[in-house]
């Protein structure tokens, strides 16, 4: 059978919670760690920071824990890891993004985020590449996130689920990443539906409502980490200037290639926050 066939998840029925409690003991097995503490999401950008938190304990495909959908895109690493830092802190790094555009659901967008929770993880790390409005913000340069505008129209929430957003962003992680890089800015993350990048008069719609960022993922991963009592920080990769801010179509190769020539710089930093942890 597909992989779109046989995934818990997508069975209604199902509890999500328990899929991720039943990928969080995969998880145990497959790395012989009982209980991380940090988890990482790697966007665009940010993968060779795996490398630089500490000593990779175990590295595994994703599509070995249960729940887990094959990766859509080329730069998106389905891996998983489990890295100790040298404080002794167990990193979870998921290299295996689901986004909501590829369609199979909110559940499946965070999966990995409620596994995270379950595998014990109290802080989640979401990374992204993404567009700019501000315009003294070249590509390559990492900001925080500091709030965000969820414009997909959907929730990981299910029922009558009442959550708090207030400082959804944790503002205690914010100004720890700033005392590793003083001069980082921050700004409002919109997350749109995507695959196709948004028109100019989206990007100022986004403008005008107060966002900063555009991108395709983070804003449903983020409120579901939420839910699970996790703290979370935000970190975008801009890639590109926004659609209309830029003068020059956009392309998924730029995206990659602003990535790639970030990384080193990027991942470094990444690093040095997590290990402040
Ligand atoms: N818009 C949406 N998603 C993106 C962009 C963008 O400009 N750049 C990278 N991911």
């Amino acid at each position: 059978m597909s992989d779109l066939h046989d995934n818990p998840l997508d069975d209604p029925a199902s509890d999500p919670f328990e899929v991720a409690a039943a990928a969080a003991a995969d998880i145990a097995r497959l790395t012989g760690v009982e209980h991380h503490d940090i988890a990482l999401t790697l966007g665009s950008g940010w993968g060779k920071a795996a490398e630089l938190i500490g000593e990779t304990v175990a590295a595994f495909p994703a599509t070995e824990v249960t729940g887990f959908s094959k990766p859509a895109l080329e730069g998106h690493v389905g891996t998983l890891r489990s890295v100790r830092t040298p404080r002794g802190k167990h990193v979870l790094v998921i290299g295996a993004r689901t986004h909501f555009y590829e369609g199979h659901g909110v559940r499946r967008v965070v999966h990995s985020v409620r596994t995270a929770a379950a595998t014990g993880a109290r802080t989640m790390v979401l990374t992204n590449g993404a567009g700019g409005i501000k315009h003294t913000w070249q590509p390559g340069r990492p900001v925080l996130i500091s709030d965000h505008l969820n414009l997909t129209a959907a929730s990981p929430l299910e029922g009558a689920t009442f959550i708090d957003l207030t400082d959804l962003y944790s503002m205690r992680l914010r100004d720890l990443a700033r005392t590793i890089d003083p001069s980082l800015d921050e700004g409002v993350y919109c997350q749109f539906r995507g695959p196709q990048y948004e028109t100019p008069a989206e990007v100022q719609m986004a403008k005008i409502l107060g966002g900063h960022i555009v991108g395709m993922s983070t804003a449903l991963e983020a409120i579901a980490a939420r839910q699970s009592g996790m703290e979370i920080l935000g970190f975008s990769l801009i890639t590109n200037m926004a659609a209309g801010i830029q003068t020059t179509p956009l392309s998924h190769q730029e995206v990659i290639d602003a990535g790639r020539e970030a990384e080193p710089v990027i991942s470094s930093l990444l690093a040095r926050v997590i290990g402040a942890m």
